[in-house]
């Protein structure tokens, strides 16, 4: 359990907060490219965006340099996001100021001729770099520190899709419950089994693992109690689940919290998933996330697709939610789902997060054996905060030549053989080794 003040020094993300300062010291994803995609965005790529509490406007000049820069405008507050987009900038269209995407000043056209103003202001622009299907913003004070070489980045546009989704919650709560592995026997049971096959958008529990007939879905169901190992690694924690089938055949799983705000998991022999969860202030997120192809290019046309059904632009609010109970079915949980939200994994853990409130009170929770990832990863997170307190740099904050180190990271899903966890670690990060030698892009580095 925890206290008021602790609970509130690892969630809240405003400016001034011990967590938004923390957060402050990596790159944040504020965009999807796809948004844009000339057909959502129209003639004038210019949007609004609002990202740790703090509002923004995110441009496009007519170069194609991107800006982002504070919404509210320096002359007397209006909305640049309503800005006109033209002659080098964005212009307000209160008074005709006009900025570049670096915040330079370039014109107060109702100020006397041979003004002096424009050098006198400056609206804050903050860097933004292009990355994995969306745009990235470094938010912080100071010099922006490098990319981890996350399998995400590394991979080659055709490889990696990114997508995103509203939840209406704080962003801890969301990065928690992908930190959990024995959720999937409750939270994703489902009471009868499919034949294995296809992988399609949601069933990440429904398929069968690596190397193997079993369907998840029995696995997960028969096998609740999960045997949970959580190790520190280069990018935050690595996380082990064993599920004992019979003495010599083990349900594997390798994830990963990746700090600070990330999680990576498997989603098929042939992708992984980094999901990052972005605050847009306390009690709302974005996931961000980056399926990552081992294999063939990804359908993205399709992905995209399928996931665009559950959302309602231009927000990526989902379809389902608390407006309309999750889709909640009384039979249905009674005699198909433990959940009775319908087969879609991303509703389940989308009510998981949103029903513990807008900021989980963990004044009140009792955390269990299974809980041990998601305390090694508050006591990381805890250690991050004091540390930048005392000026000092949190973990993943790293400059270019560090940020080579942290590679991966390992997710695997597959059936192995008895044995001690060590054995069935190595067994795991064998058959990730594998996949990763097979890939085009260099995966396997
Ligand atoms: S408020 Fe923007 S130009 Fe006057
Ligand atoms: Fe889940």
């Amino acid at each position: 359990m925890m206290s008021r003040e602790q609970n509130d020094r690892i969630s809240r993300v405003g400016p001034g907060d011990p967590a938004g300062r923390l957060l402050r010291r990596y790159w944040q994803p504020v965009a999807l490219l796809d948004e844009f995609d000339e057909a959502r965005v129209g003639p004038r790529p210019v949007k609004a965006v609002r990202v740790l509490g703090q509002d923004f406007v995110l441009f496009r000049d007519e170069q194609g340099r991107w800006g982002l820069l504070d919404r509210d405008c320096p002359h007397r507050g209006a909305d640049l996001a309503y800005g006109r987009r033209e002659d080098g900038g964005l212009r307000c269209p209160f008074h005709g100021w006009l900025f570049d995407v670096e915040g330079r000043c370039l014109e107060t056209p109702a100020e006397p001729e041979g003004s002096r103003l424009c050098d006198r202001v400056r609206q804050r622009a903050w860097p933004v770099q292009v990355r994995a299907g969306a745009i990235w913003a470094w938010l912080g004070d100071g010099e922006p520190a490098a990319f981890p070489e996350l399998d995400c980045f590394v991979a080659p546009d055709t490889h990696v899709f990114a997508f995103k989704g509203l939840w209406e919650c704080n962003w801890l709560q969301s990065v928690e419950v992908g930190i959990d592995p024995a959720h999937a026997s409750f939270l994703h049971r489902f009471f009868e089994d499919e034949q294995p096959g296809e992988q399609s958008y949601g069933r990440q529990f429904r398929s069968a693992s690596s190397d193997s007939d079993l369907p998840m879905t029995k696995v997960m169901r028969e096998h609740f109690r999960p045997e949970i190992y959580v190790e520190p690694a280069p990018h935050g924690l690595q996380l082990t689940a064993l599920r004992r089938i019979s003495d010599n055949a083990t349900h594997v799983r390798i994830t990963n919290q990746v700090f600070p705000q990330a999680f990576a998991i498997p989603l098929s022999d042939e992708m992984t998933i980094t999901q990052f969860h972005v605050p847009v202030d306390d009690v709302n997120n974005y996931w961000y996330a980056f399926f990552t192809s081992f294999g063939a290019p990804i359908d993205k046309a399709l992905m995209r697709e399928q996931r665009l059904k559950m959302h309602e632009l231009p927000e990526y609010r989902p379809r389902v939610g608390r407006g309309n109970q999750y889709g909640f079915d009384p039979r249905e949980q009674l005699e198909q789902t433990y959940t009775g939200m319908g087969t879609d994994i991303n509703v389940h853990d989308q009510w998981a997060c949103e029903s513990q409130g807008p900021i989980q009170d963990r004044t009140r929770e009792h955390l269990g054996t299974t809980d041990k990832a998601i305390m090694a990863y508050r006591r990381l997170l805890l250690q991050a905060i004091d540390t930048v307190e005392k000026g000092g740099t949190p973990p993943m904050s790293m400059d270019a030549a560090q940020a080579g180190a942290v590679r991966g990271p390992v997710t695997m899903d597959a059936i192995g053989p008895g044995g001690s966890v060590e054995a069935l670690r190595d067994f795991g990060r064998g058959i990730d080794a594998r996949r990763r030698a097979r890939a085009s892009w260099g995966a396997g580095r």
